[in-house]
């Protein structure tokens, strides 16, 4: 018998969602242009690798931040022995100008208020923890980042409660979904203790509109819970309308030093904005003392290590860089996300209309073959092992109507983003054709033929997936 805790043994992490399936398929047979080119395309990341040249070039241009050196002086010893877990006080002032100047500087940051962590992950549950016990609720606008079922729940024991969106609207949050949300937390005796959103939206690639926020406000207001507003990808944001903080409502509103101040708290992180997901950099931000306070105790447990805070300082203290970094890198992301929609277009594809993100927001319900997850299911797994790429399915990410997926476009090069563009347009088409002969083709033994194919391949996928269903070895 093994001596492990209920959380090394449960599974509420969310391993088993398609999301990260995705990307143990991908893992096994990764696309490669020259050693494996017909290997699985990873279309299911969000990282952004559009603009890693200029980071690049500043590096060149400044190589005392690199090596450890302040005006040609090794600063090692100084970096090796840091440990107050407050963070660089020139990192923090950098970071909080950074986030101002995304925001266009009509909202200013308090260093103070700000909590450094190694990444947005342990930023939300960090936070998570400061605002709820376990068996308590947040609601989420759903669909919602598949990663937070593992930051806001698995090591918390906090409930998520969906707030159902939909397409009828472009996914927008409604007064009576947040009611319907907050009613059925109560039907399952959860306590409500906030409102989490991600702004701009991890899957829709949207910014949240100023009247959706001045409801989300009122309504936390009302109900005297947190608002928490996620704002990861808040410096991806590349058409109009532009992105609006819920800081900035709070202003507009004159909502400083109220009660619902204190309870309205930001995550951030370079994770997307920089392309740094491997530096861990990370932030709260909040304007309560005892969240901040204890906030800070609690990044003992994942601080950003002093090298990488002293670069980065290094990096945005020289604001002239990182303000064109900011206009290039949504500029290149626009042209990006311009070539998916209209590559998806001409596949007869449609995305929701979006101005941020990594990502798009991808309508497929035209081509499932039912009305149901199932289809959806089908679907993924039709275009993970036949047509060679991972997309991530709206059931990993708590959609409620299926055939919507979740596409990424600025973790590859462009060359591989048309290949990938390529071989969806030949899937589609041959589904076209293939609808055009079974309609014509009305000999029974003809569509027993069809079927005999169809359920071959759907062995094949449900061989090659039945290895996730084994419990781990033991
Ligand atoms: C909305 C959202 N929050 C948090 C994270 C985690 O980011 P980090 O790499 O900073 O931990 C992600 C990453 O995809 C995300 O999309």
């Amino acid at each position: 018998m093994k001596l492990l805790s209920r959380k090394a043994t449960c599974n509420s992490h969310g391993q088993d969602s398609s999301y990260f399936l995705g990307w143990q398929e991908y893992e096994k047979n990764p696309y490669d242009d020259v050693r494996n080119p017909t290997g699985i395309i990873q279309m299911g990341l969000a990282e952004n690798q559009l603009s890693f040249d200029l980071l690049e070039s500043w590096l060149a241009n400044n190589p005392d931040a690199a090596s450890f050196k302040r005006h040609g002086q090794s600063i090692f010893r100084e970096l090796a022995l840091f440990q107050d877990y407050h963070g660089l006080p020139d990192f923090k002032k950098a970071l909080v100008e950074f986030m101002a100047e995304i925001r266009g500087n009509r909202v200013s940051f308090d260093p103070n208020k700000l909590v450094l962590i190694a990444g947005a992950t342990s930023a939300n549950e960090t936070l998570i923890f400061c605002l709820a016990e376990p068996g308590e609720a947040f609601l989420l606008p759903a669909p919602y980042y598949p990663g937070f079922d593992r930051d806001l729940k698995w090591r918390t024991g906090v409930e998520i409660i969906p707030i159902q969106c939909n397409s009828s609207n472009g996914f927008q949050i409604t007064q009576s979904a947040l009611d319907e949300a907050y009613q059925e937390a109560q039907k399952r005796n959860l306590k409500v203790k906030g409102v989490l959103i991600t702004n701009p939206s991890n899957p829709l690639a949207t910014t949240i509109s100023r009247d959706e926020l001045n409801r989300l406000i009122d309504f936390v207001t009302a109900k005297e819970i947190h608002l928490v507003s996620d704002e990861i990808y808040s410096g991806t944001v590349f058409d109009s309308p532009k992105f609006v903080s819920v800081a900035e409502v709070l202003m507009d509103r004159n909502l400083e030093n109220t009660e619902v101040w204190d309870r309205v708290h930001i995550i951030y992180s370079l994770s997307k904005d920089l392309g740094l997901p491997g530096f861990r950099v990370g932030a709260i931000y909040s304007n309560d003392v005892t969240v901040v306070s204890t906030a800070t105790k609690m990044s003992s447990f994942g601080l950003i290590s002093s090298q990488t805070q002293y670069l980065l300082s290094a990096i945005l203290s020289d604001t002239k860089f990182a303000k064109n970094y900011i206009i290039e890198n949504q500029r290149r992301l626009k042209k990006r996300h311009d070539m998916l929609v209209s590559s998806l277009k001409n596949a007869g594809i449609s995305c929701l209309k979006s101005n941020a993100g990594l990502f798009c927001w991808v309508d497929m319900r035209h081509l499932l073959s039912s009305n149901s997850f199932e289809a959806e299911m089908e679907l993924w797994k039709k275009i993970l092992y036949d047509v060679g790429l991972n997309i991530s399915p709206g059931a990993s990410c708590h959609c409620t109507e299926p055939g919507w997926f979740r596409v990424c476009f600025a973790n590859m090069t462009e060359e591989t983003l048309n290949l990938s563009m390529q071989r969806i347009k030949a899937f589609v088409d041959s589904i076209v054709a293939t609808t055009t002969t079974t309609n014509h083709a009305d000999t029974r033994g003809q569509r027993q033929l069809d079927r005999n194919s169809r359920r071959r391949s759907l062995t094949k996928w449900v061989f090659r997936l039945s290895s996730y269903d084994r419990e781990p070895e033991r």
